[in-house]
């Protein structure tokens, strides 16, 4: 390969409230990477992660093209991978899924696997451990995966174009991992209905707009009630959110962060937010992302 190129992940936000591991949309804000010949591997990282992330062969993006070159029967080649990150690490908001699609679409492209987006989500979602950020990640859009399905069922959906989310990013972490030590194993059948029922309301109101059943169907009783005392200001900022106009507000993946949903009123909810948290003693940023459609991408080329 003697080529140079650059691909570009969007954020993702999974849950969406009560689609626990199962519903999940692409935003509008980025990780970035550009992938060029090298005589020897190395990894640069500069933004969120810098002083965290590994450069070696513990890398994520790295593991997940080796992995991917591995299951083809072929050797990966030297590269360089000089990354960007405008997405933050472990607030639930995909990061660790920007990274494993980022070393697959890589590894596709420079191996020449020609491998279709279904078949990159299965392999990514086996290496994350979950589909729900990857799925929207590498598909764009609204996904919703069926998980136990074999192979793993994903459906691309168009959210309803007038859809914003106002997201509010605390300075601590939360690992996904940590944050799924404290789901219980089992859950009592009026909870598992409770969460059908909205999750299907969900789907509804993002793609054909009924943003009046928002309220109700980002309500969860699977995984957010367990995580909030893990979560600082997070269920005030919820609250405030909602008293400020948003339709509807969800725990943004396995959190801290929080995704309100709402068609206007973004900066009124996003100070509303910001005070709630601040009067907590949390800091925190807060961003407008806009739905990304397309997922994943090359975005230049050249060499
Ligand atoms: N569905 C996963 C979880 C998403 O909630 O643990 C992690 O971002």
């Amino acid at each position: 390969m003697a080529e140079i190129f650059e691909i570009l992940v969007p954020a993702t936000t999974a849950n969406l409230g009560p689609g626990f591991d199962c519903l999940g949309l692409a935003l509008k804000l980025y990780n970035r990477v550009v992938v060029s010949p090298a005589n020897e591997t190395r990894v640069s990282i500069d933004g969120h992660g810098r002083d965290e992330l590994p450069r070696d062969a513990g890398n994520l993006m790295l593991r997940s093209a080796r992995e991917l070159a591995q299951r083809s029967g072929k050797a990966l080649p030297p590269l360089a991978w000089d990354a960007h990150h405008d997405v933050p690490l472990a607030r639930g908001l995909g990061s660790s899924s920007t990274a494993i699609v980022a070393g697959l679409l890589a590894a596709n492209t420079v191996l020449g696997l020609g491998l279709p987006r279904d078949e990159l989500v299965r392999v990514a979602a086996g290496i994350e451990g979950h589909p729900d950020n990857v799925a929207p990640a590498l598909l764009g859009g609204l996904t919703l995966c069926l998980p136990d399905s074999d192979p793993l069922v994903v459906e691309r959906l168009n959210p309803h174009p007038a859809l914003q989310v106002v997201l509010l990013v605390p300075q601590f972490q939360i690992s996904t991992c940590a944050a799924r030590q404290v789901l219980p194993a089992q859950v009592p059948r009026a909870d598992a209905v409770f969460n059908l029922a909205r999750a299907a309301a969900m789907v509804a109101a993002l793609v054909e707009g009924r943003w009046a059943l928002l309220g109700e169907a980002t309500k969860d009783r699977l995984h957010q009630p367990y995580r909030l005392p893990l979560m600082p200001g997070v269920a005030e900022a919820m609250e405030a959110a909602r008293a400020a106009g948003a339709q509807g507000v969800a725990v943004s993946g396995s959190g801290p962060s929080v995704a309100a949903f709402c068609t206007g009123g973004a900066g009124a909810i996003a100070l509303a937010m910001i005070r709630a948290a601040r009067s907590c003693a949390v800091d925190t940023t807060v961003t407008v992302a806009q739905i990304e459609p397309a997922g994943a991408r090359i975005v230049r080329r050249s060499g």
